[in-house]
């Protein structure tokens, strides 16, 4: 007679062979052993019962479902053997945290850029199936008083949320936070350079001026002395000074 076996539960499996001695049931195989061992118990009525047991942890991110081929083979001429196909489905444990593509992103944007402007799009990817790999975004330090002035879309996306300055601050960095619902997490950072725009006009203050002067007086004499400045900066920051052409007196630069 050909050992049978039936399953009684996932792990747990009888098999008989009605002969008995040399006749009677042998051994087992499993195949393929990666991840699980055989361990036999005799039972009183002379069967076995074998378990199945995990050796090496499953991994359902490369493995979703696991075939195994139970074989049991008794020990006569010929010999005979009986099999059995076992499918595992390897159920979603959030063991893998979310990935961020680039552990820094940079971007650019004009001061002048209007609320809610896109400034870039980050991602993060997580292995896991359903609830265990869905990410979410946050800005993570709100401690920053500028961090208020950028906000993260549930998709990623970095928009402005108020007005940036160039002349305040040119770069700003924000720490941002994947999550997914099991609670792990990767962090990343976005870093914004502005770039300037001519915002500003050049401002006059006068620094000393001579309300009178000498008729005699020669010439370069220096009768008013002011300082002239624009907050912008590189060619948007430059200032040209003129003066009427037509009047005896004339404008010169001094270093600084
Ligand atoms: C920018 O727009 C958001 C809505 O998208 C609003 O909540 C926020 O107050 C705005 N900020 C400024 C400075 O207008």
């Amino acid at each position: 007679t050909s050992p049978s076996s039936h399953q009684n539960s996932q792990s747990d499996r009888r098999v008989r062979d009605p002969d008995i001695g040399r006749n009677g049931l042998q051994s087992y195989t499993l195949k393929p052993s990666d991840n699980f061992i055989l361990k036999l118990h005799d039972q009183s009525d002379g069967g076995k019962k074998v378990e199945m047991i995990l050796q090496k942890p499953l991994d359902r991110e490369k493995e979703e479902t696991v075939s195994l081929l139970l074989t049991a083979v008794d020990g006569g001429e010929p010999q005979r053997s009986g099999t059995m196909l076992i499918h595992i489905t390897v159920l979603d444990a959030n063991d893998n945290a979310p990935v961020f593509t680039q552990s820094i992103y940079k971007a650019s944007i004009k001061e002048n850029a209007v609320n809610g402007t896109l400034i870039t799009q980050v991602s993060a990817t997580d292995a896991d199936k359903g609830s265990n790999g869905e990410v979410s975004y946050v800005i993570g330090n709100r401690r920053r008083s500028y961090s208020n002035l950028f906000k993260i879309t549930q998709e990623g996306k970095i928009l402005l949320n108020g007005p940036v300055d160039y002349e305040k601050l040119q770069i700003y960095e924000i720490d941002i936070e994947a999550t997914d619902q099991g609670g792990l997490s990767d962090s990343s950072k976005v870093v914004i350079e502005l770039n300037d725009v001519n915002d500003n006009s050049p401002i006059i203050r006068l620094i000393s001026k001579t309300d009178t002067i000498l008729e005699s007086s020669p010439s370069d004499t220096v009768v008013a002395v002011m300082n002239v400045n624009d907050p912008d900066s590189q060619e948007n920051g430059k200032v040209n000074c003129v003066i009427n052409k037509n009047i005896p007196f004339a404008i010169s630069s001094s270093a600084n």
